[in-house]
């Protein structure tokens, strides 16, 4: 397991707390392999105060770039010489590159989303799309849409006044895309007929609460939409479940999951990964999830 440890072996990793929970470690040292990049993926578990420490301790040891996850997010941002446009917009970082003495901060959990359906074969130019839940899923979600050409997007939102705000911050930032922030099952039915893409970016239907479903009505399929859902525990869950029955192209969270990782993986190795090095990827997490 240790053979492809070399002297030449480079450190990216993950940092959070928790990060015990991850399948980011398996899939990310599985792309090392394929790819045939000398480096190693780890977890590091930071405690709360001990983030400076760990980003002087990453450039002392030529640490490449590494992940950031819950609940280190927003603070990272002032840790950065540099933070890409959708960060900046999204306002949270999950991928960092270490150059020298600078750190560059970006966010790749909208385009792991957008690859994620791409890699599916769906287009997103001049789609129609509805975005259940305004949490920090649906904003990196909804501003990679927007600049790849959505021509509506809907977010409904238990909370309507987080849906106004995130749709006011779309519209602000990026051109061309109309936005309505509504609730309900009344003002999902309303866009339910026009839809060509529906998400999920609430946690209702994830473990334990598996019975759950973020619709109440299967006529939210009338259009048939490609039904993605951005849970990945359990593979199906029961909004999955009835898109199917309902005739729904559906898709799972995992894809979303694998391709934010292999974004990441290319901003720090500097290197394109295939489609089929992904599709590769979420059939393993798959088996690993059954
Ligand atoms: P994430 O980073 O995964 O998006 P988040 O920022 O905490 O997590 O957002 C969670 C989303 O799930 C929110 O849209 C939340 O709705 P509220 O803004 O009203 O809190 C939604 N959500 C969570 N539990 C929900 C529930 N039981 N019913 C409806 N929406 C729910």
């Amino acid at each position: 397991m240790t053979d492809h440890i070399t002297a030449k072996t480079q450190i990216t990793g993950l940092i959070g707390n928790p990060v015990e929970h991850s399948v980011s470690p398996i899939f990310q040292n599985k792309l090392c392999e394929i790819m045939d990049i000398p480096s190693l993926y780890l977890p590091f578990r930071v405690l709360e105060g001990d983030l400076g420490k760990v980003i002087d301790a990453f450039k002392v040891l030529n640490v490449k770039g590494f992940n950031v996850t819950i609940p280190y997010k927003t603070e990272i941002l002032d840790f950065l010489s540099e933070i890409s446009e959708e960060a900046s917009i999204m306002e949270a970082v999950n991928t960092v590159k270490i150059h020298g003495d600078k750190l560059y901060g970006y966010n790749t959990d909208g385009l792991g989303f957008i690859r994620a359906l791409e890699s599916q074969g769906v287009q997103i130019k001049d789609k129609n799309v509805v975005m259940l839940g305004a949490g920090g899923a649906a904003r990196a979600a909804v501003v990679k849409l927007a600049q790849h050409g959505a021509k509506q997007i809907a977010i409904l939102n238990r909370t309507e006044d987080k849906a106004r705000k995130l749709s006011e911050l779309v519209s602000r930032k990026v051109a061309d895309v109309v936005v309505s922030a509504e609730l309900s099952q009344d003002s999902i039915n309303k866009f339910a007929s026009n839809c060509d893409i529906l998400v999920n970016s609430t946690s209702v239907g994830m473990w334990p609460n598996i019975d759950k479903c973020p619709v109440d009505a299967e006529d939210v399929f009338v259009n048939h939409p490609i039904v993605f859902d951005m849970v990945y525990n359990p593979l199906k869950t029961k909004f999955l479940s009835l898109a199917e029955k309902n005739s729904c192209k559906v898709i799972s969270g995992l894809g979303m999951l694998v391709y934010q990782g292999v974004c990441a993986f290319e901003i720090w190795h500097n290197v394109r990964v295939p489609v089929e090095v992904g599709t590769d990827l979420i059939s393993r997490l798959e088996e690993y999830f059954t």
